[in-house]
């Protein structure tokens, strides 16, 4: 029996994934009234991106044959609508594109509109909804009346034109809700949203986000921002008296804290503050330290404040003694610490265990400067503790004994809940709090950060039922949620913004940080609770500005779905990501505080964390009672989740699943449990989701970009699974490259390149794959995925390299130059979206543990190893014959540096690294006159022994004389030894030097030896 047909989506034929991501990205950097200061959540998906998915995913494309031509009539007279409104309302136009203003300003001349009657006018209208979508995608349109009526009209004649039923909206589900990004989205574009998910805090955020604010609006933010004073005062009334002010009126806002040791050295002993910079204030304009004083006699190191004037450093307290060559670095470098007393290292195993057997010593920290702002007086001030600082700090010492030896209530009790246990290679490597020996939250904060966030808590759970209208006291509770991530002990100062930065702030990943900063949440400044209030009400305030028909949420493992068969006309969900983000042990560090404050029963949840055990993640330590998570876990369980939804999704509805990983794994698993959940791919689009110009890790594939993946039910219209279509294996095959040749071009056109291009490849792989029930061989054997997805790289790899090299697959270069090229195209960006994506933030190490010390030093362009093997196996390379290129180990290769292959091209004696950069040399010859060579590397070759093998190895031996210097022997070694006649070296040396990361220096070597050729005559 043949498919049923349906009419494609527009997200089955196009999408202006460019102009989308740009506003994906820019929405990064957006705060003020952005769900994400809400409330944290891990690896929020922009609302951009969601937004114009979902619009794409419920309008049919008018230029497909099946598209209802109810649709495409009312659509045309919606846009055409917009199109005037657009050409006569400045404001309005101002949101527009140049390109789509454009058009608008066309439509209206054009009178006629749209020929709905030819092909081109249904293209062109399909074209007219793509660019609403890209304007709408753009957060400054995103409350725009025009911009939400257009799209709530096309929603809505979207829905009755496929067979809704008139009056009723759609109804877009997604149980993996998280932070909601995808139900607020389905809302505001005109469609009823129901979100799920198994996480308390998450299914709360979604409560406040699609419930609260569309029911109370405007009003609800007054009350937030009201009640938030009457709670600052309550508050007050008990903490008021350990914070206090200064005696000049000062407003102490942040204390500096380090953890300490005692010195290992033999006979000393003192005691080490752990600092890692001594830096207080690093500005352009601005620059204030503290400097140790090591006092051996007393067995401790005292401080003072340093200030940076125009004729040099001076002493804070007298300007007039100046300070000769200050110190900036700090007492601990990777985990190892030296006593400024002795001189004495003592290593980080050790650091690490005298703060476990203090339980990582929060409590006994050394507190060493205290930042204050003024009244009159603009900036932040710095100061040494005084008397009175250290005696506030016994007293909240003294209260918070006394409070907690009077409660027999377990929610007035400081979080003796168990930390993260933070083993293994999954989702739960993000913790290390437990080899600090923080074995409990507690242990995670001062003694007066816990009373300040018992109290605060205690006041909003005994408002429950009294004056407070209860969505007002949630809120607030959410407030809370905000001061806890800037007032824990993981809290650092950050000495370009002289601000406090979060202890989470939305990494996978919460690091102990050795040297940290406690807010003053009454100070008026970083952390402050009238601030976190304002953060809150600004959001509800602009989602009001939308004004939302309220939504569903529920709390619900996504396994157990809570609604009926065929209830949903979209499934579009942002399921976890493999083993990137652990949510449930990073949502327990506010689990602990919002449930000592809202009530369990709001919370609709009982247990002491959140759950654990249906969560669906790569976790490889047993974690709440759970079994280990491995990736059969992960791929059932999804799989599970997965033909769950599939049933409460229409036969003939749609689903996106939006996806990012690193690992080939990860992909193959999440792709498995589609297809075996019964889902088809009909496609897949990339957008990218990170703010530009962050620095992306060059020695790892890291993604910009978020794949969302476009599925139908593989259904009967009865809702039965099809399982009588087979494919058969050699068509599937023929059809792939073509498949391949076809969109990758389409992708690079989009700036899509690398890893975020290779898994953007996926959906149009498997669409073909998928369309069948099963694929099988000549011989009756069915054929795996896995082994389909081998097949995908290849073709993949192939297109790749044919498109470096402008020709076909690498014009007979040898696979050492095919290999390093797909290589550095895997790990390329494309330029524009170079984050890493995905919310999977790479944070430098704030434990500075010797591990990471070692993986920095490592260099190269590393790779997942699978992928590695892949996109080898693709091209037809040997890894195993490359050991001189590339090194492998565990789960890791890595493409070696050139200058790491000195010894393997020159010969072990020849190649020296030098002691130290040479400087500029102008060497004697014409061409170097003219081009003066520029000796930046650290290779010293005083001779050519051999001549390399391959065009590769005689690349980089050039690259390597230039990198020294040594431009006769490069001259020699390009003309003479006739190296520069090989037309592949040149095409092999222009495709790497745009492939090497700019700034690398293998890039600048290439450069230089390109710069070479026409002065050398090639
Ligand atoms: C990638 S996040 C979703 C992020 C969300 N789209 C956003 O923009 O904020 C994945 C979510 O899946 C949830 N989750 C994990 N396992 C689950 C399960 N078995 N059932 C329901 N939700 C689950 C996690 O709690 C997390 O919120």
């Amino acid at each position: 029996m043949n498919p049923p047909e349906f009419p494609k989506r527009l997200i089955e034929v196009d999408l202006p994934i460019r102009r989308i991501s740009a506003h994906a990205r820019r929405e990064k950097s957006i705060r003020h009234g952005h769900i994400s200061t809400l409330h944290i959540w891990w690896a929020r998906r922009p609302l951009a991106a969601c937004r114009a998915v979902i619009c794409a995913a419920l309008w049919p494309d008018p230029a497909d044959p099946l598209c209802p031509s109810e649709f495409r009539a009312a659509a045309a007279e919606i846009i055409l609508k917009f199109a005037c409104q657009a050409a006569w309302n400045k404001d309005l136009a101002g949101h527009c594109s140049e390109e789509t203003w454009n058009r608008w300003m066309g439509l209206t001349k054009s009178r006629s509109g749209f020929d709905l009657e030819t092909k081109a006018g249904r293209f062109h209208l399909r074209t007219a909804l793509l660019d609403f979508i890209a304007d709408f995608a753009n957060w400054d349109s995103s409350t725009v009346p025009e911009y939400l009526e257009t799209s709530r009209a096309l929603t809505q004649v979207a829905h009755e034109a496929l067979g809704g039923v008139p009056g009723t909206r759609p109804l877009v589900v997604d149980p993996f809700a998280g932070g909601g990004s995808i139900p607020l989205e389905a809302l505001r574009v005109g469609s009823d949203a129901f979100a799920s998910d198994l996480n308390p805090v998450a299914v709360l955020l979604n409560k406040v986000m699609l419930e609260y604010i569309p029911k109370y609006g405007q009003s609800l933010a007054d009350e937030v921002r009201i009640w938030g004073e009457w709670i600052k005062k309550e508050a007050l009334k008990e903490l008021a008296e350990f914070y206090p002010k200064d005696s000049d009126g000062a407003t102490p806002i942040a204390y500096l804290w380090a953890r300490t040791i005692q010195c290992e050295g033999p006979g000393c002993g003192a005691e080490v503050p752990l600092v890692r910079s001594l830096w207080l204030a690093k500005k352009a304009n601005r620059s204030i330290a503290l400097q140790l004083v090591p006092l051996p006699a007393q067995k401790r190191v005292n401080f003072q404040i340093i200030i940076k004037q125009i004729d040099g450093w001076a002493c804070q307290t007298n300007p007039k003694s100046k300070i000769q060559n200050p110190k900036f670095e700090g007492t601990v470098k990777r985990g190892s610490v030296t006593c400024p007393c002795c001189g004495y290292t003592t290593p980080a195993t050790q650091m690490r265990k005298q703060l476990s057997a203090r339980h990582g010593g929060t409590r006994d920290a050394r507190l060493l400067c205290v930042v204050t702002t003024k009244d009159h007086g603009s900036g932040r001030f710095y100061r040494l503790p005084l008397e009175k600082d250290f005696s506030t700090v016994q007293h909240a010492h003294s209260e918070l004994t006394k409070q907690q030896a009077g409660t027999n209530d377990p929610l007035a009790e400081v979080p003796h809940e168990p930390t993260p246990e933070g083993k293994g290679k999954g989702a739960g490597r993000a913790f290390s709090q437990r080899n600090y020996g923080m074995e409990t939250f507690a242990d995670a904060y001062t003694e007066r950060q816990l009373l300040t966030l018992t109290t605060l808590a205690r006041i909003l759970r005994e408002s429950r039922g009294k004056k407070m209208p209860e969505t007002v006291r949630i809120l607030s509770c959410l407030a809370l949620g905000r001061v806890n991530d800037l007032s824990m002990s993981l809290c650092r100062w950050l000495t370009s913004l002289e601000a406090i930065a979060a202890a989470n702030g939305g990494q996978n990943r919460m690091p102990v940080v050795l040297d940290f900063v406690e807010a003053n949440p009454f100070g008026g400044s970083g952390g402050d609770w009238l601030g976190q209030i304002d953060w809150i009400a600004r959001v509800v305030e602009h989602i009001h500005a939308c004004s939302l028909a309220p939504g569903t949420t529920a709390c619900s493992p996504a396994q157990n779905p809570t609604l009926p068969n065929d209830s949903a006309d979209a499934l579009i969900t942002d399921p976890p990501y493999y083993d990137a983000f652990p949510y449930s042990d990073l949502s327990d560090f506010f689990f602990i505080w919002l449930k000592r404050a809202v009530g369990m029963d709001v919370l609709d949840y009982d247990g002491d964390l959140v759950p654990k055990g249906e969560e669906a993640v790569v976790y490889d330590v047993a974690h709440g009672g759970s079994e280990i998570k491995d990736r059969i876990f992960f791929q059932r369980e999804m799989t599970r989740a997965f033909s769950r939804w599939r049933d409460v999704t229409k036969p003939s509805g749609i689903g996106i699943v939006v996806f990012a990983n690193k690992t080939t794994g990860g992909w193959e698993s999440l792709i498995q449990s589609i297809i075996d959940a019964g889902w088809t791919a009909t496609g897949s689009w990339p957008i990218d989701t990170e703010r530009p110009n962050r620095q992306r890790a060059i020695d790892s594939a890291a993604l910009g970009s978020s794949v969302h993946l476009i599925c139908r039910p593989r259904e009967h219209p009865d809702g039965s699974v099809r399982t009588d279509d087979i494919g058969d294996w050699r068509d599937v095959l023929a059809e792939l490259p073509l498949r391949i040749h076809d969109w990758m071009p389409r992708l690079a056109e989009e700036g899509v390149v690398g890893a975020d291009a290779i898994f953007a490849c996926l959906g149009p792989a498997l669409e073909i794959f998928s369309r069948y029930s099963r694929v099988e061989k000549a011989s009756g054997e069915s054929v795996p995925l896995n082994e389909y997805l081998e097949q995908v790289w290849a073709a993949v790899s192939r297109e790749a390299l044919s498109m470096i090299f402008e020709g076909a697959e690498g014009s007979g270069l040898e696979e050492d130059a095919r290999l390093t090229a797909m290589w550095l195209w895997t790990l390329s960006t494309g330029g524009e979206g170079n984050g890493n994506g995905n919310g999977e933030e790479e944070t430098p190490d704030e434990e500075e543990g010797e591990s990471t010390a070692k993986s920095k030093s490592a260099g190269g362009y590393a790779l997942e190893f699978d992928a590695a093997r892949k996109i080898a196996q693709g091209l037809g390379v040997h890894m195993d014959r490359l050991k001189a290129l590339v090194e492998i180990k565990g789960d890791t290769a890595r493409l070696l540096p050139v200058a790491e292959r000195a010894d393997y091209l020159f010969g072990k004696e020849t190649a020296q690294p030098t002691q130290k950069r040479k400087k500029k040399q102008i060497q004697p010859t014409l061409f170097q006159m003219l081009e003066p060579v520029e000796s930046v590397g650290s290779w010293d070759i005083p001779s050519i022994s051999k001549i390399g093998e391959t065009a590769l190895d005689r690349l980089h031996q050039t690259m390597l004389l230039f990198a020294g210097g040594r431009s006769e022997a490069l001259k020699r070694f390009l003309v003479e030894d006739g190296v520069g006649s090989d037309a592949r070296f040149w095409k092999l040396a222009q495709a790497l030097s745009a492939l090497y990361p700019s700034g690398s220096d293998e890039k600048r070597w290439v450069d230089g030896v390109l710069a070479r050729k026409k002065g050398l005559g090639f």
